[in-house]
């Protein structure tokens, strides 16, 4: 059976049932959201302060170079560039690249480069807990969030017979999958990777020093 025909009956069934993007094998062409009166180059050239934790968020080094292989498109994280909350961005993307492949206290490019600890005093099972006085005091992040991610992101191989009956022993060849999905398809991240959750997932139960 040829699997492009497999792939678009698969793809409308999911897509009735609401699970998955509905347009996965639409192609847009970055150029088309980089044309005058869309959106101005300089835009993606600039630096975005992104989400409450203040993401000082750089396109072009994420844009322009190849990071981990992967040569990302605008739709990579804007999903829905072409029409409505176009700029909304999905964060699974850069927890993806951000926190695959390490321990669940750890990040692949380290805590402090997307955000750091809060810088006011917050208030922790009614006592207030300073983290400037902790790190200042020589404490790692890990030492009490033993878990700030959830789930391991690896693509089980079943999601390849989604779309395909062949081909499939490709899945070891990470690089040549990304460039066929994602470089030349523009292949959702999570068609295939499970979501890796970031957050407070796990503290320790006793936090030293706080009063
Ligand atoms: C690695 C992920 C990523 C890629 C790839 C990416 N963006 Fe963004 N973009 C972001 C983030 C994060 C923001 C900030 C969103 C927010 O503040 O909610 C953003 C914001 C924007 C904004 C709003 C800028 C502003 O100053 O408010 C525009 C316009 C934009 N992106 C266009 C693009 C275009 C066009 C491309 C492709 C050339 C692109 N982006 C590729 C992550 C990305
Ligand atoms: C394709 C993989 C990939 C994706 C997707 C991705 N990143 Fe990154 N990002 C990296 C790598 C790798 C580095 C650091 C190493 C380097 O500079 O090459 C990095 C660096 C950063 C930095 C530090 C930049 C600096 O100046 O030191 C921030 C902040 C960041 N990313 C935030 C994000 C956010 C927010 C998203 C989602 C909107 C995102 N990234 C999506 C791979 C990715
Ligand atoms: C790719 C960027 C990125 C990296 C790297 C990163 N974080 Fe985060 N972190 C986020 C985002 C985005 C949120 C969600 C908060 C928001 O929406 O503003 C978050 C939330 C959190 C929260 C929960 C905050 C709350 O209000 O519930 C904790 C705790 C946290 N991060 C700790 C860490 C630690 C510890 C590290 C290093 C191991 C780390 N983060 C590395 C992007 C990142
Ligand atoms: C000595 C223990 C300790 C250390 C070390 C520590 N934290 Fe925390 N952190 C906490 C506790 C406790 C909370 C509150 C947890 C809760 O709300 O259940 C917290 C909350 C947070 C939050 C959410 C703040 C909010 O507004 O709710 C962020 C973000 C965070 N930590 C980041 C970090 C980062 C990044 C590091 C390392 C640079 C770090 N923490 C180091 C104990 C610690
Ligand atoms: C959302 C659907 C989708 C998923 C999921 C998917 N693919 Fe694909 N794949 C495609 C499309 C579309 C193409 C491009 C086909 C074309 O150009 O005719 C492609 C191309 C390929 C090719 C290149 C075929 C060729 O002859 O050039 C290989 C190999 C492949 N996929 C293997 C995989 C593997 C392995 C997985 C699982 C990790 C996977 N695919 C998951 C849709 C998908
Ligand atoms: C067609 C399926 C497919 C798509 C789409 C896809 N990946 Fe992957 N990716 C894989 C497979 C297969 C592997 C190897 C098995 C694993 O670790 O999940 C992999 C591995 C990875 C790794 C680990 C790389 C390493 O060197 O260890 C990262 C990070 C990653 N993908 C990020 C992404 C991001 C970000 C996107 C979207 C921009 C994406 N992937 C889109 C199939 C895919």
């Amino acid at each position: 059976m040829h699997y492009g025909i497999k792939c678009a009956l698969a793809g409308q069934f999911k897509f009735f049932a609401g699970t998955y993007n509905p347009r996965p094998l639409t192609n847009v062409p970055d150029k088309n959201c980089l044309q005058s009166g869309c959106h101005d180059k300089r835009l993606v050239e600039s630096k975005v302060i992104f989400t409450k934790r203040g993401i000082n968020f750089d396109h072009k080094p994420h844009f322009t170079e190849m990071k981990k292989g992967i040569k990302l498109h605008c739709r990579s994280c804007h999903s829905d560039i072409v029409q409505g909350e176009h700029v909304k961005v999905s964060l699974n993307v850069c927890f993806l690249c951000h926190f695959k492949g390490v321990p669940h206290d750890q990040a692949v490019t380290g805590c402090p480069s997307c955000h750091s600890s809060p810088k006011q005093p917050i208030v922790v099972k009614g006592k207030t807990f300073s983290h400037e006085e902790v790190m200042k005091a020589g404490y790692k992040c890990n030492q009490c969030h033993v878990e700030i991610t959830k789930g391991d992101g690896v693509t089980p191989k079943e999601k390849c017979y989604f779309c395909h009956v062949e081909r499939t022993e490709a899945y070891n060849d990470i690089k040549f999958i990304h460039e066929k999905h994602v470089n030349e398809k523009q292949i959702d991240c999570l068609w295939c990777h499970p979501k890796i959750e970031h957050g407070k997932i796990k503290v320790v139960e006793k936090v030293p020093v706080l009063k």
